[in-house]
């Protein structure tokens, strides 16, 4: 059965989709089987990052409004994918998506639902079909405030295993001074830090440049050690 994972932080734009996308290629190539759900209902963005936007007929929301079975809205790769809906319908629930996953979470080891921003109607729905929550930040007050409630809420809602994952990490020291370290981020949000992902200039240009960082990038490496964090192995937590 699969461990199913909502990646969450609160404030937009700090690197759910990215972390997400990230942590499925490396966990796939780690030989699991993942599969990458877009939650972001009417701003989803997940089919961008794992190239499969051209492939997209059936979302998930297809699926709980019975206008087609839960396998044929998955789009098979190295990671599978289901993407979100385009707009919101009162059929959306924790329940009738938990339904959807419940039909095709025996195929995988894991399953990771890229939450919206916020802690409303979206957050919900992803947390409450999670065992666990990744809870990503930046390294500011603004954000880790945010990730804060976001991680509260996620208790409040029985999520009792949630990760921190501070992204965009500046290794600058002209930056670094200016930013909160690792310490404030994980006393602010009382939550066990999982792995720390740098700045990487190349991952901030992927979606305009077509590149991607390689193997050896500062981001896949950071996601490649949360990914084995993630199966149980013990890996030093770096920032570099
Ligand atoms: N570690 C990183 N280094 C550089 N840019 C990043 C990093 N993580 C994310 N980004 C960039 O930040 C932007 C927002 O990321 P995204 O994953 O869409 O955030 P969210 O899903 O939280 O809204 C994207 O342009 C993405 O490429
Ligand atoms: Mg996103």
């Amino acid at each position: 059965m699969a461990e199913i994972y909502a990646v969450a932080s609160g404030k937009g734009g700090v690197g759910k989709s990215t972390v997400t996308a990230g942590l499925s290629k490396e966990l796939s190539a780690l030989g699991k089987r993942v599969l990458a759900v877009d939650c972001d209902i009417g701003l989803r963005s997940l089919d961008l990052l794992l190239h499969c936007d051209g492939q997209v007929v059936f979302d998930w929301g297809d699926c709980v409004c019975g206008r087609c079975a839960a396998q044929r809205a998955v789009i098979s790769g190295d990671v599978d994918f289901i993407a979100a809906p385009r707009s919101f319908e009162p059929a959306f629930t924790p329940d009738s998506l938990g339904a959807v996953l419940d039909e095709i979470s025996a195929g995988y080891d894991y399953i990771f639902l890229d939450a919206p921003a916020g802690i409303g109607t979206g957050f919900r729905i992803a947390a409450g079909c999670a065992d666990k929550m990744l809870a990503v930040t930046t390294a500011d007050n603004i954000c880790v405030r945010s990730c804060a409630a976001a991680c509260s809420e996620a208790e409040r809602l029985g999520i009792k295993d949630c990760r921190l994952i501070i992204n965009m990490f500046e290794i600058r020291p002209a930056v670094k001074k200016k930013l909160l370290n690792l310490d404030e981020c994980i006393d602010e949000t009382q939550t066990q830090l999982i792995g720390v992902v740098p700045f990487d200039r190349v991952l901030a240009f992927a979606s305009v440049t077509g590149l991607e960082p390689d193997e050896f990038g500062p981001s896949v490496q950071a996601f490649h050690r949360i990914a084995e964090r993630i199966t149980g192995k013990k890996v030093e937590i770096i920032c570099e």
